[in-house]
């Protein structure tokens, strides 16, 4: 059989040159004449040594990165096909260390397939969570679910499990099921990685959701950011409709599934799941008034589940290993395994599956090594744009939803964006409130008008025009904002900036800026 090669056509690999460099593969095993074959993967989620290149041998899949189009030439002089020595030679890669320590359930697969081979899914344990669905009915596929202690990984941490039982137990002729592709937080990328990587692993919980509740379709609204994202899912949803795992008779059983992707809008606002219903109802993206919730009046009115890409990417997993399997993984309330992002000022940035209760500093040292500027940690960010600047002395906080919230952050999407001591957080608290805005949908006064007014109070502070004043006007607003907003882009804006205060004081006590004056004059003319 002929070696296999992967070359990640995962976006982020994309991006330092994996395109050209799975060309200079081919170019080189068709002058050399070997047989050989290049295989396109999803990324394994170690950034830092994109691209990677892996080779299989008898030994196991041997890893060699970051590797550049005029290494490659070397790479078969050295003899990589059979997994000899070279300076970017990695080893066995699942005994990388970052990838070793992981606890990989969700993405167990991500990186290993060929993400558009149905053959391969299915030999890699695919479709086996959607075996035993079909055993089961609507009410014990939701109970596996519940029991599961999956929470929602969009953000809120809503139990999964009862939001699907909302559905089921809300009759309607037409259910459905939508998936929350827009992924805006701050340095995240999890849900592209997996619809990349591992594309039928979404499109087997999504089915198993229809099943589930009685939906008959379903959408997945991807960010507009993310064409490859989009094509691929496109691809692998036109298989599965080939294999017959969507369509009228979902793997023989005699129901039906459809499926079709759909293009975001391109605003942090639709990925909230009301405005996302809208925008993918046609209309400009706003939040619509809850109640009545989504799962009872939904997508066109209809009962709908609206579940985040992970969500309904670890489905397959707790259908197919049980429920007790999975929440034997993570601590208190937070069960199974969390996708930490690390992004920003971080030396191995990528993707880190595990289970809950991994420390900030367990994720951020033990992982991702430090800051990539070596200088010493300042803030962190997690939970992303709303979510709380941390301090480093809150770097033991474990990762779980009430360990953080008893913190006043928030682990949102498991983004967790690392900032060095150069960060102002005067600044970070300045961004935050002009992040609110720019993407407020408009729909209610204390957002709309608030934010706007919020950035020029902060404008003053840091110009230092009577900023004990200002402070304590910064404070009302933001209670105003908490408590006035009709949806928690309002309502958890004041997280970053009261975070930033409270950590950071001496960052709102400096003396003014000489480009203060300026900034306040820049503000937009049409707000
Ligand atoms: C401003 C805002 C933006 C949001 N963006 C996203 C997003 O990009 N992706 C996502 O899955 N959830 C996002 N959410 C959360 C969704 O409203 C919703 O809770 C989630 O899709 C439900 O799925 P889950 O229960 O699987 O987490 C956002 C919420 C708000 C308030
Ligand atoms: S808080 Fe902001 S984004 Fe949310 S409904 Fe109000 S104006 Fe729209």
């Amino acid at each position: 059989m002929s070696p296999k090669i992967y070359v990640p056509g995962d976006a982020a690999a994309l991006s330092v040159g994996a395109d050209a460099v799975a060309k200079a593969m081919g170019e080189q095993i068709a002058s050399r004449r070997v047989d050989a074959a290049v295989i396109r993967n999803g990324s394994r989620g170690m950034f830092w040594l994109e691209p990677l290149v892996e080779v299989e041998t008898p030994r196991g899949r041997i890893a060699y990165g970051p590797l550049t189009t005029d290494q490659v030439p070397g790479l078969f002089d050295a003899g990589f096909l059979e997994g000899k020595p070279h300076k970017l030679y990695l080893g066995l890669t699942e005994d990388i260390p970052y990838l070793k320590n992981q606890e990989r359930l969700t993405f167990a697969r991500c990186g290993i397939t060929d993400p558009l081979s149905l053959s391969d899914y299915v030999s890699h344990g695919g479709y086996r969570g959607l075996e035993r669905a079909l055993q089961l009915t609507g009410l014990q596929i939701v109970d596996e679910v519940t029991n599961s202690g999956l929470r929602g990984r969009g953000g809120a941490g809503f139990p999964t499990g009862v939001k699907w039982k909302t559905v089921l137990n809300t009759p309607s002729d037409q259910k459905y099921i939508v998936c929350n592709a827009d992924e805006g937080d701050s340095g995240t990328y999890a849900d592209r990685m997996i619809m990349e990587g591992d594309p039928f692993v979404l499109i087997e919980g999504m089915t198993i959701a229809g099943l589930a509740v009685g939906a008959t379709a379903g959408y997945i609204y991807i960010r507009s950011e993310y064409p490859h994202a989009f094509r691929q899912l496109k691809r692998a949803i036109a298989i599965a409709y080939e294999k017959g795992y969507l369509g009228g008779d979902v793997a023989g059983c005699g129901k039906r599934f459809d499926l079709e992707p759909r293009m975001g809008a391109g605003a942090y606002i639709c990925g909230e799941e009301t405005s996302l219903l809208e925008s993918l109802e046609g209309k400009r993206g706003q939040i619509r008034f809850k109640p009545p919730l989504p799962a009872i009046k939904g997508l066109f009115g209809q009962p709908t589940v609206v579940n985040n890409v992970i969500s309904l990417a670890t489905v397959p997993i707790i259908l197919d290993q049980g429920a007790q399997y999975y929440r034997d993984f993570g601590m208190g309330k937070s069960r199974g395994t969390l996708t930490i992002q690390l992004a920003g000022n971080i030396k191995r940035g990528g993707l880190v599956e595990k289970a809950f209760g991994l420390t900030l500093r367990e994720a951020i040292y033990d992982f991702g090594g430090g800051t990539a500027s070596g200088r010493p940690l300042r803030a962190v960010q997690a939970g992303g744009p709303l979510g709380a600047y941390f301090p480093a002395s809150l770097l033991d906080t474990p990762l779980d939803y009430e360990a953080f919230a008893e913190k006043k952050g928030m682990l949102g999407h498991g983004g967790i964006v690392v900032f060095d001591d150069s960060v102002d957080l005067a600044h970070q608290a300045r961004f935050a409130m002009e992040f609110c805005a720019v993407e407020s949908c408009g729909k209610c006064t204390p957002c709309r008008v608030g934010s706007t007014r919020g950035v020029e109070v902060i404008d003053r502070i840091i110009a230092n025009e009577d900023r004990a004043k200002n402070l304590e006007l910064l404070s009302d607003l933001c209670e105003v904002l908490t408590d006035g907003s009709l949806c928690a882009l309002g309502g958890l804006i004041p997280y970053p900036v009261q975070s930033a205060i409270k950590h950071f004081p001496e960052d709102f006590d400096k003396p003014a800026p000489p480009e203060a004056a300026g900034r306040i004059q820049e503000r937009p003319s049409w707000r």
